[in-house]
């Protein structure tokens, strides 16, 4: 089929200076999530009409399978999908979607192409109890006959409780010809694509209709308000998906995906932690409270605890992070490597069973196994200018408060004494100390107040 997605409109109840499908949900725009849904269907065309925003929409969705129609000015959703006119290929259905709509899902979308077959026109629609508002599906005898619209019902068919969602798909050759012959001749002086139907059955062209899983499905989002509940009606989804698959969430109302997340067997997962991108926690993982995890692989058994904030890296089987840790982008870590509070790491390789237990920075750094880095360690990878590396060989000891100053490495085996600053390299197997010698003065005598 041919896949128009509707993105022309100016969301003035949004109150933003950006396009209203631009808006994020769980992170991605919501013209987005319409896409990506659409392309589960393989359409053999993929046309966005945009307007509002200008050149912004079409920057922001770019791709090779998508083509961009711009409508100016906006004169009503049948104007709107006549700009897409050009795009469509005759020999296949035309399905028109949303840019505002972003749960349908694929399941609903192909019962309604399904229902169409090659030669109706089918809308989406679902029976609401109050209807105010949206186009009533008028019937005869059963058979849809047209869609009127709430400022031009009578009072009977506003009873009508039976709705257009505005999703549907019609036969392109015919649609196109129905477009041209659009007046604006209403009581909002729009070019209502929704006026397609009386002049399908006008044309003996069959008008049925598809009703999708969930309402929620064929909400659209005009305001923030509406925004934050799609937002939660999502997140819940992602939640129940997350515990049919055997994931222990703590509180399924607690948990933000913004993203793909794949959880193996028996991880946990406690409250208000939010996964961004694509997060892989292999079987056994435990995620503690309040936990922020981008982009990230985190291999069996590995427990993170509260407050650890991880983007772009590699945590081993085994590790013990956090609470209060930031491993920043290329951090990889080993099997059983402990990172403990208010230490941070970044683009650094930590080798097997190596622990930061307390307040380090590690950055630009190759830590071999073994490894004990004492509380308050600093590699000290910037010059103001360029960045340096640190290497640290297996089995080192690194005692607390030492500063190394990179390009510098630390032989295997060594062990630094407390308070070292490393200018150069440090001898395997040896003790580095570079503080200066402790002294007692004997005759010392603490200066007593002067009296006047
Ligand atoms: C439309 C339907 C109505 C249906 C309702 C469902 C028509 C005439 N009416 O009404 O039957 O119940 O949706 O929500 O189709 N848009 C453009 N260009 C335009 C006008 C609109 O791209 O010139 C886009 C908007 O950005 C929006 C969508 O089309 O995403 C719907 O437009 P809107 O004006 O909100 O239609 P409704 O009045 O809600
Ligand atoms: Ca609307």
């Amino acid at each position: 089929m041919n896949v128009v997605i509707l993105a022309a409109g100016m969301g003035k109840r949004m109150h933003s200076q950006m396009p209203k499908v631009l808006h994020r949900l769980a992170g991605k725009p919501l013209l987005a999530h319409v896409v990506d849904t659409a392309r589960l269907l393989s359409p053999a065309s993929l046309t966005i009409i945009y307007g509002h925003g200008g050149e912004t929409v079409p920057q922001a969705l770019q791709a090779a399978d998508i083509a961009f129609a711009k409508q100016e000015p906006q004169l009503g959703t049948g104007h709107a999908v006549l700009q897409a006119v050009p795009h469509l290929r005759d020999d296949a259905p035309t399905l028109i979607l949303y840019g505002d709509v972003p749960l349908t899902t694929a399941t609903s979308l192909q019962r309604l192409l399904d229902s169409a077959g090659t030669d109706k026109l089918s809308i989406l629609t679902v029976e609401l109890d109050n209807p105010t508002g949206y186009g009533r599906i008028v019937r005869e005898h059963g058979a849809i006959v047209r869609i009127v619209e709430q400022k031009d019902a009578t009072d009977a068919e506003r009873a009508i409780r039976e709705i257009n969602t505005g999703i549907m798909v019609a036969p392109t050759a015919k649609l196109k010809q129905w477009l041209a012959t659009l007046s604006d001749d209403n009581a909002q002086r729009e070019y209502y694509l929704t006026d397609i139907v009386a002049r399908a059955v006008a044309d003996g062209v069959q008008v049925v209709s598809a009703q999708p899983d969930a309402i929620a499905e064929t909400l659209g989002v005009n305001s923030k308000v509406q925004l934050a509940e799609l937002e939660r009606i999502y997140q819940r989804q992602q939640a129940t998906a997350l515990l049919e698959h055997g994931v222990t969430l703590a509180d399924p109302a607690r948990i933000d995906v913004r993203g793909a997340l794949s959880c193996g067997q028996d991880v946990a997962i406690d409250v208000n932690c939010v996964f961004e991108g694509k997060v892989e926690l292999e079987e056994g993982v435990s995620i503690g409270a309040h936990c922020v995890i981008k982009n990230a692989r985190i291999a069996k058994g590995a427990n993170i605890k509260p407050f650890c904030h991880i983007e772009d890296a590699q945590i081993g089987a085994g590790a013990q992070i956090g609470p209060y840790a930031r491993l920043r982008p290329g951090t990889i870590l080993a099997e059983d490597v402990h990172i403990g509070n208010f230490v941070e790491v970044k683009n650094s390789q930590i080798a097997a069973h190596s622990k930061a237990n307390h307040l380090a920075y590690v950055g630009d750094a190759t830590v071999g196994a073994r490894v004990n880095i004492g509380a308050g360690t600093i590699t000290c990878n910037y010059d103001g200018v360029n960045k340096f590396r640190t290497v640290i060989e297996d089995d080192v000891f690194i005692g607390s408060d030492s500063q190394l100053v990179a390009p510098v490495t630390v032989g295997k085996g060594a062990t630094l004494g407390a308070g070292t600053t490393l200018t150069r390299d440090a001898a395997a197997d040896k003790l580095t100390v570079s503080r200066a010698r402790q002294v007692t003065l004997d005759h010392w005598k603490r200066p007593a107040k002067i009296k006047t």
